[in-house]
C-alpha cells in the first residue's frame, strides 16, 4: 500500500543507492527531450470504454517466437545492472524464472552469461553489442548458447557513445574514478556498499574475459573497447549465418528499415529508442509503432519499449501493434528499492493495473485492445 506505483519504487531506489548509480539508471541524453517525448506520446494514446461487458478477468498468457510466458511483458537489457544493485542480474534472472517472463542479459552486464543463464531457467535472452573481432564474437555466441540463452538480440541504436550529461555531472566513469565524493556516496549507502563488497566491484566481466586475447592481436587495452563495434548490415548477415536460434534486432524506430531487416532474415523487431539515452531529437517509439507494424505485416513478432511505467502503457503498446512489451529502468528501480521482493511487487502492480484498466474499457482479452484504442491519425 505504501508503494502503489512505479514512481514510489523509484523514490525508494533513489534513497538506497549512490547518486552516481541513480543518475546512470535514470538519465537520458542532452536535455532529455526524447525521454519527455516518449512519455507525452504514450499519454496521448487513449481508449474508448465499451460498456456492459460483465466481469473481466483476462488471461495474460502470451506466446512469442516459440516461447510462452505468463505475462506480455519482460525485462530489457541494462548494462552494468550491478551498479544499480549488487547482484541485480542474478536477482532478475531468478525473478524471470519465478514469474515466467523473459530476462534479457546485456553484453555489458557485470556478470558473465555462465553465472546468470542457469538462473533464468530457459527464460534468458542475450543482448549483443557486437565485438569487432570475429573470433571473439563467435566465442561469445558459443558461450551464450551454452549458458542457456535462447534468443539473440542485436542492439543497433548505439552506433557510438552519447553524452548523457547527467551521468557526467555525477562523475560516473569506467573504470570508476575514486574521488572523495564517490567514497562519501558509497559510505552513506551501507547496504549497497556491503552488497558490492560481497559481489565484487561492478566490472564488464564478459568483455574482460577476452582482454588477453585482444591484447595479443591489437593494442586495445580496455575491455570497453572490445565491444565497441558499430554494427552494419554485413555484421547482421554474419550473425544471421552464425546464430541458429531466433535473432531480434533492437533499436528500430524507422519503418523504412523494416523491409531490409525482413530480407536479412531476422525473426523479430524490437522497437526502441533506448529510452532517450542516445539521441534526443527522434520520434517517440509509440508513434512509430503502428507504422512499423504496417511495414512488418501481421506475422513478424514486434517487441516494444521506451518509457513504459505501468500496465496502462503495456496496454497502449499492445493495442498499437506490439506482441510483447519490455521495460528496463522499472525493474531496476524495483530491485534497488527492495531486491527480489521489489520485482515481485512490480509484477503485481503491472498485472493489477492492466486488469483494472481493461475492466474500465471492457476489454476481455489482450486481443481486444486494438479494437478499443483510438487509432492515431
Ligand atoms: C541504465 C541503462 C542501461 C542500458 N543498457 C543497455 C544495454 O546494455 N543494451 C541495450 O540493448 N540496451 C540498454 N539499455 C536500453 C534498455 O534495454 C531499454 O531499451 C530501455 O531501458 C527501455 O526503456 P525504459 O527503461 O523506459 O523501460 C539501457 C537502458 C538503461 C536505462
Amino acid at each position: 500500500m505504501q508503494f502503489p506505483a512505479l514512481s514510489d519504487l523509484r523514490k525508494k531506489a533513489r534513497k538506497r543507492i549512490p547518486h552516481f548509480a541513480f543518475e546512470y539508471l535514470d538519465s537520458g541524453t542532452g536535455r532529455e527531450l526524447q525521454v519527455h517525448r516518449n512519455r507525452a506520446a504514450l499519454d496521448d494514446v487513449l481508449f474508448i470504454p465499451n460498456i456492459l461487458k460483465g466481469t473481466i478477468d483476462p488471461d495474460w498468457t502470451t506466446s512469442i517466437m516459440g516461447q510462452t510466458f505468463d505475462v506480455p511483458f519482460g525485462i530489457a537489457p541494462l548494462g552494468m545492472s550491478g551498479v544499480m544493485w549488487p547482484g541485480a542480474e542474478r536477482i532478475l534472472a531468478k525473478a524471470a524464472a519465478r514469474h515466467n517472463l523473459p530476462y534479457c542479459l546485456s553484453t555489458v552486464a557485470t556478470k558473465i552469461p555462465e553465472d546468470v543463464g542457469p538462473h533464468a531457467q530457459g527464460n534468458g535472452w542475450f543482448q549483443l553489442y557486437c565485438p569487432k573481432d570475429e573470433e571473439i564474437r563467435r566465442d561469445m555466441l558459443r558461450r551464450v548458447k551454452a549458458s542457456g540463452f535462447t534468443k539473440l538480440i542485436l542492439t543497433v541504436d548505439v552506433p557510438d557513445d552519447s553524452r548523457r550529461e547527467r551521468q557526467r555531472r555525477a562523475n560516473l566513469s569506467l573504470p570508476p574514478k575514486i574521488t572523495a565524493r564517490t567514497i562519501w556516496e558509497i559510505m552513506t549507502h551501507p547496504r549497497w556498499a556491503i552488497g558490492t563488497l560481497f559481489e565484487g566491484p561492478p566490472r564488464l566481466r564478459l568483455a574482460e574475459s577476452y582482454l588477453d586475447k585482444a591484447k595479443s592481436r591489437s593494442s586495445l587495452a580496455h575491455a570497453g573497447h572490445l565491444i565497441r563495434g558499430a554494427p552494419d548490415w554485413d555484421i547482421l548477415n554474419w550473425l544471421r549465418d552464425e546464430w541458429k536460434g531466433d535473432l531480434i534486432v533492437k533499436g528500430v524506430s524507422n519503418p523504412e528499415n523494416v523491409a531490409p531487416l525482413k530480407a536479412a532474415g531476422v525473426d523479430g523487431i524490437w522497437v526502441s529508442n533506448h529510452t532517450g539515452r542516445q539521441f534526443e531529437a527522434g520520434p517517440a517509439t509509440i508513434t512509430q509503432l503502428p507504422h512499423i507494424r504496417s511495414e512488418a505485416g501481421s506475422k513478424m513478432p514486434i517487441i516494444f519499449d521506451s518509457g513504459v511505467i505501468g500496465g496502462l502503457d503495456i496496454m497502449r503498446a499492445l493495442a498499437l501493434g506490439a506482441d510483447f512489451v519490455m521495460m528496463g529502468r522499472a525493474w531496476h528501480y524495483a530491485v534497488a528499492a527492495f531486491a527480489d521482493k521489489g520485482v515481485d511487487h512490480l509484477v503485481h502492480i503491472l498485472k493489477d493495473d492492466m486488469r483494472l484498466n481493461m475492466a474500465q474499457i471492457g476489454a476481455a482479452n489482450l486481443s481486444d485492445l486494438p479494437n478499443c484504442v483510438i487509432k492515431p491519425s
